[in-house]
């Protein structure tokens, strides 16, 4: 199959949405990651998105709707604090998991009673999502345990052949994948961390708990027991108090003939000295935005990566730590 890339405009529009329409899957930008979607009324639509991604089954997918679109068809028991929450974050990186009504397949939610709904702020998923009005399963467009996509070029690279489309949005801003957070309690909890931390929902809801995955405890968020984010090259992580060991662990590679790179915060290169650095930028919505980016740069220059985390760890830091662990650690 021949993998176009196209910008957003009413014939690649049109274009889309048949394909949605005929059980086909098409690859959409996002503020946080590019997406895979199907339309998520069809079984066979959604069996083909864990197909074309090598993704285990027993890990849902959340089901992306227009800001117009009324959730109330799709999910139940929305409580109080979502819909304030709503109001402040949404179309945003943020996911809310509610009670299903059973209108999407079983294969969104591998059979779960609940469904994660996501309204995206991208001008262009809002065409999209417009165009075909549906509701749209759709995980990040990577082949399953890679690092996610955030340019249109990201997503050819690992599904070139296997979709027909790809709509091209250019780079999404947000970089990290969408604040994963559970409704369906008397308070609601992060099942992810992202771009909405647990201190901005417990602001607009009062309180805001956090799930940590407990050994032999079944997994409240399936997706969290799987390596993710994985460079295809050598990885090393130094934590930032650490990071003068790391510029000797990247001294000792140069020496063996490696290419080394070390990926790290702007403050953190300051103290590299000559050191090839993959430099993640300032604060920390600039590094959230350029992880991915910088990960699958890094797989293509370097034999070994070595990651310095930043010294700032709260706030959208938690959900980069998060993945920058699952990546390099
Ligand atoms: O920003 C994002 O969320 C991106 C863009 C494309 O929207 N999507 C994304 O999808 O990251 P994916 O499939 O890579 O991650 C979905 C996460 C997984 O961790 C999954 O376990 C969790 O959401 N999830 C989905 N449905 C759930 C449910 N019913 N209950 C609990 N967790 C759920
Ligand atoms: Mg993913």
């Amino acid at each position: 199959m021949k993998t176009l890339i196209l910008p957003i405009d009413g014939q690649s529009l049109e274009m889309a949405k048949n394909i949605i329409i005929s059980g086909g899957l098409v690859a959409f930008p996002t503020e946080t990651v590019y997406g895979l979607g199907a339309n998520a009324l069809s079984g066979e639509a959604v069996r083909a998105v864990y197909a074309a991604k090598g993704r285990p089954s027993d890990n849902p997918l959340i089901a992306h709707v227009h800001k117009d679109f009324d959730i109330t068809t799709l999910v139940t028991d929305i409580p109080d604090y979502a819909a304030l929450l709503a109001e402040a974050f949404l179309p945003g990186p943020l996911t809310m998991v509610y009670r299903s009504k059973g209108v999407v397949c079983p294969e969104v939610s591998c059979g779960l009673d609940t469904l994660a709904i996501r309204v995206p702020s991208h001008e262009g998923a809002q065409r999209f999502l417009k165009a075909v009005n549906l509701p749209i399963a759709a995980p990040s467009a990577n082949v399953s345990k890679h690092v996610s996509p955030v340019t249109a070029e990201h997503v050819f690279d690992d599904l070139n052949g296997k979709i027909p489309l790809i709509l091209d949005g250019g780079k999404c801003t947000g970089g990290i994948e969408s604040t994963v957070l559970d409704c369906t309690g008397a308070v609601p909890c992060v099942l992810r961390s992202g771009l909405v931390t647990r201190d901005m929902v417990a602001q607009v809801a009062g309180e805001c708990d956090e799930y940590h995955m407990v050994e032999g405890e079944r997994v409240r968020s399936p997706g969290m027991k799987y390596k993710h984010y994985s460079p295809r090259c050598k990885t090393a992580l130094f934590s930032y108090n650490d990071r003068f060991n790391a510029l000797d662990e990247y001294k000792t590679c140069i020496a063996q003939g490696l290419r080394a790179y070390i990926m790290c915060d702007a403050a953190v290169a300051a103290d590299m000295g000559d050191a090839a650095v993959l430099n993640l930028g300032v604060d920390e919505n600039q590094v959230a935005a350029n992880l991915y980016d910088k990960l699958r740069e890094g797989e293509r220059v370097a034999d070994i990566l070595i990651a310095i985390a930043p010294q700032k760890q709260d706030g959208v830091m938690v959900g980069v730590m998060n993945r920058l662990t699952k990546a390099c650690g």
